[in-house]
């Protein structure tokens, strides 16, 4: 469904501020799979995911969606393949909309625009019964601007908007990390609803390893721009987190961040 292959990305190459992000990495996903991703700061996971997105451009390598090389599509070109959730809860609505108009907007992505300005009642319908799911009241507060949602609300409308399209692949970049425990639980709830309703081939970034062994039947751990260690089905279900540990120990130089240890 996804195939990278040796991926390159270097930024200000060159300078003294050149940064290898991504150095040759290959990784193949089959359709439906949910692939937790781990890895120390820096590790270019998130270069990875923009990388799929098109938000960057990579300097080599190969990237395919169905079969279709998208290299060369850009960003926008790539909405309707590829939904995405950030770790900030700003990035993915827009604040001065309503509730109703950012759901609009999602549903229309990858579409002509111009096509059915008007929402039908079915549509509002429908809308109202996705927002009743999340159990947060946002289904009576359609007209209400998104600005004025707490973080962990906009970060579940976020991911709504993101499973809306049924994308091909939907990519996660630490999309809990900056809600507090009881939110952070909610939306990982709901993004394994989302998953598993949609079958949506997914790719989460999370620093929480407890979460990355929880979720998905992959999971894939990073270091300097390559993948360093993988499991997959079988494996994953029999791994603990100390086994990550150990993995990470194996690891010249690589240092795990708090919230890693104690997530
Ligand atoms: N837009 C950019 N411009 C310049 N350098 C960048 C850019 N994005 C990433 N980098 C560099 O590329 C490397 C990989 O960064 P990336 O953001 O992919 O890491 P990460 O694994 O997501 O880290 P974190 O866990 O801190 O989010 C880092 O050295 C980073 O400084
Ligand atoms: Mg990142």
């Amino acid at each position: 469904m996804l195939v990278m292959d040796g991926i390159v990305k270097t930024f200000f190459p060159g300078t003294v501020n050149e940064r290898r992000a991504l150095a040759g990495l290959s990784l193949t996903l089959d359709e439906g799979d949910f692939v937790t991703v781990i890895g120390s700061n820096g590790a270019g996971k998130s270069t990875l995911l923009n990388s799929i997105s098109g938000r960057i451009a990579v300097d080599g390598g190969t990237i395919s969606i169905d079969g279709r090389r998208v290299n060369r599509l850009r960003e926008f070109q790539r909405a309707r393949y590829v939904g995405r959730v950030f770790q900030d809860p700003m990035a993915g609505t827009a604040p001065n909309l309503t509730i109703e108009q950012n759901l609009a907007l999602a549903a229309r992505r990858g579409r002509p625009r111009g096509l059915g300005r008007g929402l039908t009642r079915k549509q509002r319908e429908r809308f109202r019964e996705e927002l009743r799911v999340l159990q947060l009241g946002l289904e009576d507060r359609l007209h209400a601007k998104v600005g004025l949602l707490s973080g962990g609300q906009r970060q579940a409308l976020s991911l709504l908007m993101a499973g809306f399209t049924q994308p091909r692949i939907l990519l996660l970049d630490e999309h809990t990390a900056a809600l507090d425990p009881q939110r952070a639980d909610l939306v990982t709830r709901l993004t394994q609803r989302i998953v598993e309703q949609g079958g949506l081939t997914t790719l989460m970034v999370t620093h929480n390893m407890e979460q990355a062994l929880a979720l998905g039947n992959r999971l894939i751990m990073m270091h300097e721009g390559r993948i360093v260690f993988e499991a997959t089905e079988e494996r994953k279900r029999r791994l603990t987190v100390p086994d990550l540990l150990a993995e990470f120990q194996k690891i010249k130089g690589a240092t795990l961040d708090d919230r890693a240890l104690l997530g």
